[in-house]
């Protein structure tokens, strides 16, 4: 198990079922929301104990913002005091913070922050923490395009040296590998608009366990079941164990 190749380089994760961890105990859906946070402390635990590279963590996508306001404003309230809370002992951690997404639709202060938190953070080298905020799948392909079409109506660029690793670079996980293992939690079976180019070729792990309840015999499971699966990326098995190789990168 300690083979590099049986440890993700990147794990990704849909964060779900925060809600309805509130609504079991009879409480408002925020009070999941708050519960969620601490179960964010026990994956990043488990993730530097494992030495899993990068961490991206579904936090809020771009449907979200339709959610009701008050949910919205106690998202936001949460988001804020975790920015003050959290960003130095990540920091004394070795943690590199990064944030995806349109984030000039958060408050004014928030996004200060998220920038302040990548800046004193950028040069910390023991697992990169991507918080996907304000994210969607299909928002990153869109601003990728519209950074190229502007590079090549500027004359930068000619629209025929535009291949898949061109485009990957003006995604916003660009320079990161791709996931290599996907948990979402709370057990509905979707992507949810999370990281649609980027999991091309990425193991998919689904568990009914809602995210507040998170531990790390949850996640110890993900990750045997990963451990065990053939990643053939399109080649024959025979093929794959042969070589012993296989990278989407
Ligand atoms: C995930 O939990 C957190 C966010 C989307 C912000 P939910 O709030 O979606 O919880 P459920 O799915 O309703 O239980
Ligand atoms: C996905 O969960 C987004 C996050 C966990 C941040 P949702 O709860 O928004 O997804 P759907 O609506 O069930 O597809
Ligand atoms: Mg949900």
């Amino acid at each position: 198990m300690s083979d590099s190749k049986r440890i993700p380089r990147h794990l990704a994760i849909i964060m779900d079922g925060n809600g309805r961890w509130a609504e079991r105990r009879h409480r408002p859906r925020t009070l999941g929301h708050r519960a969620g946070a601490r179960a964010v402390q026990v994956c990043l635990d488990f993730c530097l104990a494992e030495g899993i590279g990068t961490l991206t963590l579904f936090a809020f996508s771009s449907e979200n913002w339709n959610r009701p306001a008050e949910e919205v404003g106690a998202l936001m309230k949460l988001f804020l005091r975790m920015l003050d809370n959290e960003v130095d002992e990540l920091h004394r951690r070795g943690a590199r913070i990064l944030f995806v997404g349109e984030r000039g639709e958060f408050p004014a202060v928030i996004q200060e922050k998220m920038r302040r938190a990548e800046l004193v953070t950028a040069g910390n080298t023991a697992i990169n923490i991507c918080i996907a905020a304000g994210y969607g799948g299909r928002w990153d392909i869109v601003q990728a395009a519209r950074k190229l079409a502007r590079e090549v109506r500027d004359g930068s660029l000619a629209p025929e040296a535009i291949d898949e690793t061109l485009f990957s670079s003006r995604l916003c996980m660009a320079g990161l590998p791709d996931p290599d293992l996907f948990i979402r939690t709370g057990g509905d079976l979707r992507i949810s608009n999370f990281l649609l180019w980027q999991l091309a070729y990425t193991e998919m792990w689904f568990t009914e366990t809602l995210w507040p309840d998170l531990d790390a015999v949850t996640l110890r499971q993900a990750m045997d079941d990963f451990a065990s699966r053939e990643r053939r990326f399109g080649l024959t098995s025979a093929q794959v164990s042969g070589t012993a190789q296989g990278n989407a990168a």
